[in-house]
């Protein structure tokens, strides 16, 4: 499967995946901008996943990653996150963080697969319409320059 940096003219498909994947989208504008600054990724032609991160010094945090609703459980995800951990790695990252709402299912799932560990958690830290807030996990994964 192809997968490779994002160019600026992938941002109108990586903004279409966001939009639906979350009820909050971000535009073609966020990701431009994103990709000026970020290490943004994208998987499938056409695109059907990306993952974006930012590292600061031998830290990374993921700030979203989605795939494509129809390509979902094709192992996109991994193969994203598996990429990038190895990229960031080489660049000196020894530590990746994220934050993932407690009751996202499918994504807690994947970073606990992929060997993420909790370090703590937000209460009450995302806002839901018609049920009480949710939880955010903070979780944790050392990229193997660290071991
Ligand atoms: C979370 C998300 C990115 C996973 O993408 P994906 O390409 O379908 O994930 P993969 O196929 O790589 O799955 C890897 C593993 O994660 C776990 N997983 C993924 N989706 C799952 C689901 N719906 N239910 C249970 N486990 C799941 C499984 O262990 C899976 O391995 P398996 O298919 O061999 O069982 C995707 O569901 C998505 O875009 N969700 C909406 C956006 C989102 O919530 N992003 C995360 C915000 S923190």
């Amino acid at each position: 499967m192809t997968l490779r940096r994002a160019h600026l003219a992938d941002a109108p498909s990586i903004a279409q995946i966001h939009r639906a994947a979350f009820d909050h989208p971000w535009s073609e504008a966020d990701f431009a901008a994103y990709l000026a600054s970020d290490h943004l990724w994208v998987i499938g032609d056409p695109i059907a996943g990306f993952l974006l991160i930012r590292a600061i010094g031998d830290e990374a945090e993921i700030l979203t990653i989605a795939v494509d609703p129809a390509a979902r459980r094709n192992g996109y995800a991994r193969t994203l996150l598996a990429a990038s951990k190895q990229e960031l790695a080489g660049l000196g990252v020894m530590r990746l963080f994220l934050e993932v709402a407690a009751d996202n299912l499918p994504a807690v799932a994947l970073y606990e697969r992929e060997g993420f560990l909790p370090v703590g958690v937000r209460k009450a830290y995302y806002r839901r319409e018609s049920s009480p807030n949710m939880d955010a996990k903070l979780l944790s994964c050392a990229l193997p320059a660290a071991h």
